[in-house]
């Protein structure tokens, strides 16, 4: 039997505008894994089983818009290779939370596969092959996920912006993935509203919002631009005391663009008032996971409050090490 694993990801900045052009940074969230298996099959085909999601999924009766037949089918015709398969697929990460578990689990069913046929794939084959998949999952998206999982390191992410030529989430064509750098580490919580909210969902609310008023939408992803770069600048130079205060701009640009929910904001307040320097959702929005910004000495008492307000698990970990 081979193995595959994939880390998730956290969007610390820029979720959102990054579909329109505008910088984003994210982060490897290496304690939350994806894994897949594949051994030899005895009898005909490849079959997934994908036990979080109770299903199992015979390759060749597959309709070509499943994600998980397709990135088998994908990355078998990438390797040229082909062998009846049992393949299993689970993930550590919250389904539709925002933290990548769509594209990790593909990454670690191609990582699994390659092993399977001692073939090595290169992390920017891999994302490409992923990014394939991240299409039916999202509809449009940037490429922000399947590249920090794929190279598992800090990204800065730009794509260029939609125009007539590339309409929103079209091509992977011009992407620019940067490593950056995080001069010295800091603490976030990551605290789970239990509400699933595909990615799909708001990504299409916000295309519908830009469509009908591109003015108020293009300023937005202007200032969410900005601050994307103002905290890239503060984690280069030490500055990590910025980096509440950009978050919590970030989530005020957000909520313009209609992403927050509800709970999302019931555990912004409980985390800001228990100490947290600043907080914003982190992925999609809508639900999902909701990320703080911790000052020295702060955990133990956010992380309660959290827990207190109706968060379904809160995460402490560090991020830069
Ligand atoms: C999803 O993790 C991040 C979004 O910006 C969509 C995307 O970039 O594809 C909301």
């Amino acid at each position: 039997m081979t193995t595959g694993t994939a880390c998730g990801k956290i969007i610390l900045f820029g979720e959102h505008a990054v579909v329109y052009g505008r910088p984003a940074l994210a982060v490897p969230l290496s304690q939350l894994r994806a894994k897949a298996f594949v051994t030899r099959r005895a009898q005909e085909g490849i079959v997934i089983h994908a036990r979080d999601l109770e299903r199992e999924i015979v390759v060749n009766d597959a309709s070509a818009s499943e994600p998980l037949a397709a990135i088998t089918r994908m990355t078998l015709e990438r390797l040229g290779l082909y062998e009846n398969l049992d393949i299993s697929v689970e993930s550590d990460l919250p389904l539709a939370g925002g933290l990548g578990s769509g594209a990790a689990i593909s990454t670690a069913l191609v990582r699994a596969l390659a092993a399977h046929f001692d073939q090595a794939l290169t992390p920017a084959q891999i994302s490409a092959l992923v990014y394939e998949t991240e299409k039916m999952y999202h509809g449009t998206p940037s490429g922000i996920d399947n590249t920090v999982i794929a190279y598992e390191q800090p990204v800065r992410f730009d794509r260029p912006k939609p125009s007539a030529q590339t309409s929103v989430g079209q091509t992977t064509l011009g992407w620019e993935i940067t490593p950056f750098r995080i001069a010295r580490p800091f603490t976030l919580a990551i605290a789970n509203t239990g509400v699933t909210s595909p990615t799909k969902i708001t990504v299409g609310d916000v295309r519908r919002g830009w469509e009908q008023d591109p003015v108020r939408y293009e300023k937005t992803f202007d200032t969410i631009g900005e601050i994307v770069q103002r905290a890239q600048d503060a984690v280069a130079r030490s500055e990590n005391e910025a980096l509440g205060k950009l978050m919590t701009r970030n989530q005020d640009a957000l909520r313009e663009l209609g992403v927050s929910s509800p709970e999302v904001e019931r555990l912004l307040d409980a985390g800001l008032h228990a100490g947290a320097a600043g907080g914003k959702l982190s992925g999609g929005g809508g639900g999902g996971n909701v990320i703080f910004y911790m000052g020295e000495g702060r955990a133990d008492m956010v992380k309660r409050a959290l827990l207190d307000a109706g968060a379904v698990s809160v995460i402490v970990t560090k991020i830069g090490t």
